[in-house]
């Protein structure tokens, strides 16, 4: 899919489709009325009514909402790429709309066909018109903006998509390092030897029983003008068996999906440089496979992080967060920071919680809490905050260690999974610190809103936004 603003207005615009977004309320009177009315179109949320003869395809949506649009648009692009047209014009009658539907229209027509021998070799061409009142040099602007957006929220959802044996911790580091080739961007990549010096021995553990070795990754883009740093984290889960802890094979399917924090750190980085965001932003990830063997880290071992401090493990399959406190560790050692996120498919609990399609957003500063929510709904992702208590605190205490990784009493996942990770924050960090949980915001086996089935690249356009209001 081709995006491209038309120098004509609508009517002149030349294209063998015409993208019709029409609410219940603009129905009434409507020049197609009757048609549509046999047709049995309603204007409800996305339907689709095709009329190849007039060369128009209608979508159904509330014109008043973006996410509506957004939506919509996004049924609507992968409706178009079954049929044979090129050239697809549609109007926008606002800056926000034209971000909606070009948004819709990148993500919604995403596919994942690597691995299909019949491929989807389909271009289609977008022509987004606008109204007189709009300025094209801004819209045109606008459009960039999204289509580097978009992409990159679709590089990382190729990155999650791809399977873990085609996507080990050394493979994930080779992706880092070709992202850094091709741009600005620098790229450290390091082994068990330097993990073993920087005594991340909990990180270590969780690596131990799977032949693929554990990489520890770390992206930056500096520019001249930076105005603010940020560091992001992410767990880079290529694969979570669940260890010794071993998940129910059901459970088990999809968890290729457990490198999505560390994805989406890969196409913030990708995005911001793209867009020559004038913030320093460092990204660190730590790739590594949970899997069983003679010598895997077992329930019952007491592993010492980075920060010396000691941790029980009760649950081999809580894995991420043992990664995530070593790699918090050395981050905040590597670079003095205004900001720090870490990104994590990190509970089930947080799905439990929210609901399937929200990420989990946990930290001590309600101000940045705030900032994060609104950066989200106005990239069009929903995310909604979990707060900490003391109480939780407590079901992590351990009779032999400093702390349990997993909490006592089965409630409250999500929120006892982001206090262990306190434990790894320094002090001056506390308020600067987000932890988004994105288990399941990022992968669905059914297609929703701008989503089609697989990874989804959660947490991209939301923390690119929050970069971009620096
Ligand atoms: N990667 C999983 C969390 C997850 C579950 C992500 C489902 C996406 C979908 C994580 O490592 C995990 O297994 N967490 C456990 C923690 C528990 C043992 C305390 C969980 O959520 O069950
Ligand atoms: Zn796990
Ligand atoms: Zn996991």
């Amino acid at each position: 899919m081709r995006v491209e603003l038309s120098e004509n207005s609508f009517n002149s615009t030349v294209a063998d489709m015409e993208l019709i977004v029409l609410g219940l309320k603009d129905l009434l009177g409507y020049c197609d009325e009757q048609i549509l009315e046999r047709a049995g179109f309603k204007a409800a949320q996305s339907q689709i009514c095709a009329l190849h003869d007039m060369r128009k395809i209608y979508v159904g949506a509330d014109r008043s909402n973006l996410q509506s649009i957004r939506d919509a648009i996004a049924k609507a692009s992968s409706n178009l790429l079954s049929y044979s047209y090129k050239r697809v014009k549609i109007e926008a009658s606002s800056y926000d709309e034209l971000k909606a539907i070009v948004t819709g229209m990148l993500l919604g027509s995403y596919s994942f066909d690597r691995y299909k021998s019949d491929k989807s070799s389909k271009e289609i061409v977008l022509q987004v018109c606008i109204g007189s009142d709009l300025e094209s040099k801004r819209a045109k602007s606008l459009i960039d903006e999204v289509v580097t957006i978009c992409s990159a929220t679709n590089y990382t959802r190729d990155l999650v998509n791809t399977p873990p044996d085609d996507m080990t911790p050394v493979d994930l580091a080779a992706c880092a390092v070709e992202l850094a080739r091709e741009s600005l961007l620098e790229c450290s990549v390091y082994d068990e030897k330097f993990l073993e010096d920087e005594k991340m021995n909990a990180m270590l553990a969780v690596a131990r029983a799977s032949v693929h070795k554990p990489r520890l990754i770390h992206l930056s883009y500096r520019p001249k003008n930076a105005k603010k740093v940020i560091t992001l984290v992410g767990k880079g889960l290529t694969y979570d068996s669940g260890g010794l802890s071993l998940k129910p094979s059901s459970s088990m399917v999809t968890m290729k999906m457990d490198k999505a924090g560390g994805c989406a750190v890969l196409g913030i980085l990708k995005a911001v440089e793209a867009l020559g965001l004038p913030v320093e932003v460092h990204g660190f990830v730590g790739a590594v496979e949970n899997m069983i063997g003679a010598n895997a880290y077992k329930p019952d071992d007491v592993l010492v992080a980075k920060n010396g401090k000691t941790i029980e493990v009760r649950n081999t399959d809580a894995e991420g967060r043992l990664v995530l406190a070593d790699v918090l560790c050395y981050a905040q050692q590597s670079v003095k920071a205004d900001y720090l996120f870490d990104f994590a498919t990190l509970t089930g609990a947080c799905m439990v919680a929210l609901g399937q399609y929200t990420t989990g957003i946990l930290g001590h500063s309600g101000n940045l809490k705030h900032h994060i929510r609104r950066a989200s709904s106005d990239a069009g992702e929903l995310a909604a905050s979990l707060p900490f208590n003391n109480y939780l605190k407590d079901l992590l205490k351990s009779e032999i260690a400093d702390m349990s990784n997993v909490g006592s009493k089965p409630y409250g996942g999500a929120i006892t999974a982001a206090l262990f990770l306190d434990n790894f924050i320094d002090d001056e960090m506390k308020q600067k610190w987000m932890h988004f949980d994105i288990a399941g915001s990022a992968y669905s086996e059914s297609s929703w809103g701008v989503n089609p089935h697989g990874a989804t690249g959660a947490g991209v356009r939301s923390c690119v936004e929050f970069i971009k209001g620096l």
